[in-house]
């Protein structure tokens, strides 16, 4: 497992909107991208970039969305997960069920079209943790 860069932290928030207007107002971030829907994890994204790094806004869509449990027990929103990048997807999934961690669902694309996968809070310190294959070029 070659640890990467920590790509960003997820935070859930109740609209994806209203977030934006407090990182840009409260928050003085400049670099604010477009909201997209990702359907098929049930979750309308927007990064904002710091200097180090970037915040991964997640407001759900529908009812059967992650987000939707989340926001279920924390209704102001709340971090979410972590995110890490790693430069072998496959070599890192190995090493995590290896290690007899809990991996959440397939490998599958994410928000920045390179593969990820999720695991399991409670094998990994409380933190659920997002693992990223590094965007090449
Ligand atoms: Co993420």
């Amino acid at each position: 497992m070659e640890l990467g860069r920590l790509n960003h932290v997820g935070i859930a928030v109740p609209s994806v909107d209203g977030a934006i207007a407090f990182w840009r107002d409260i928050m003085g971030a400049t670099c604010i991208h477009e909201a997209f829907d990702l359907r098929e994890q049930g979750v309308r994204v927007c990064f904002v970039d710091t200097p180090n790094g970037q915040i991964e806004l997640l407001e759900p869509l529908g009812d059967a969305s992650p987000i939707a449990s989340f926001l279920a027990r924390n209704p102001r929103g709340g971090q979410h997960h972590l995110c890490f990048e790693v430069p072998d997807i496959t070599e890192a999934r190995d090493w995590f069920e290896m290690l007899g961690k809990r991996i959440l669902g397939p490998t599958r694309v994410g928000a920045h079209g390179t593969p990820v996968f999720f695991v399991h809070p409670a094998d990994m310190q409380g933190v659920l943790t997002e693992i990223m294959e590094s965007p090449r070029g």
